[in-house]
């Protein structure tokens, strides 16, 4: 069964991103919700949004858990099964995936990388929102909302069609080695206009490796609370070695040249 449309797919391909409404699972999302708030700083409480703005004070944890300023990365859950089902094997998600990359081609997760909160700024300033790419080996990323997230609510953010530049950037296909290039061009999108994908919980965002990204400022009253997995390709560790394919869509199966 096919997931995506011809339609999304050449969106994809062209912008960089594609964002999926109601994917996930309620009744997992209730669950990673009530974990969340289980595991929370003792300051900050459920029933109580002027607990929720941040800065919070940095702590780090033996579990990777990690959090500082206006970010609480709750890493520990993402190894639970039931929320790699959630985000990443679920059938509706995982043909997605399977679909661009390849069937069979797809890296069984073991872990996501977990729910990554950014919170609320209260009334600071507002800051430019300035983007990156992420170093790490990885194909296709998604983003998951498990709660609604308003415009301006700390939402995934992209520089549509970064990619078609940013991933000639690097000496390696996959590995973090920028060239000179790269910081200029990244310059040159922090003055581009860029989409805030806001959504509702069970939204998904998929976005390509080399896509100029952020998290964007939270300027709404509610805790971003969103899942994030990162899909690869089973032979990345072969592909890690070459320098970006002329055709950049070499490894995409699924997507037409
Ligand atoms: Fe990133």
């Amino acid at each position: 069964m096919k997931q995506l449309s011809e339609q999304e797919i050449l969106f994809f391909k062209e912008e960089g991103y594609l964002i999926k409404r109601q994917v996930m699972d309620p009744e997992l999302m209730a669950r990673a919700r009530k974990q969340m708030w289980e595991n929370a700083p003792a300051h900050m409480r459920p029933d109580a949004p002027d607990t929720w703005i941040g800065p919070i004070e940095s702590h780090r944890d033996d579990n990777g858990n990690v959090r500082g300023g206006y970010s609480w990365k709750f890493r520990q859950i993402g190894s639970k099964d039931w929320i790699v089902y959630m985000l990443a094997t679920d059938p509706a998600i995982w043909r997605m995936a399977e679909q661009l990359l390849g069937v069979g081609n797809v890296t069984i997760p073991d872990r996501i990388r977990g729910i990554y909160c950014v919170l609320p700024q209260g009334d600071i300033p507002e800051k430019p929102t300035t983007c990156h790419t992420d170093g790490h080996p990885f194909h296709l990323g998604v983003v998951g909302y498990i709660d609604d997230v308003q415009p301006g609510g700390g939402g995934f953010t992209v520089w549509p069609k970064s990619h078609r530049q940013l991933y000639f950037d690097f000496h390696s296909s996959h590995r973090s080695e920028p060239t000179e290039q790269h910081q200029q061009n990244i310059d040159h999108f922090n003055h581009q206009p860029y989409i805030d994908c806001h959504g509702q919980a069970g939204d998904i965002v998929f976005w390509h490796h080399r896509l100029a990204h952020a998290a964007g400022h939270n300027r709404s009253q509610q805790i971003r609370k969103a899942v994030l997995y990162d899909f690869r390709r089973k032979d990345m560790e072969q592909m890690m070695e070459e320098p970006p394919s002329q055709d950049m869509w070499r490894d995409w199966p699924g997507i037409p040249s």
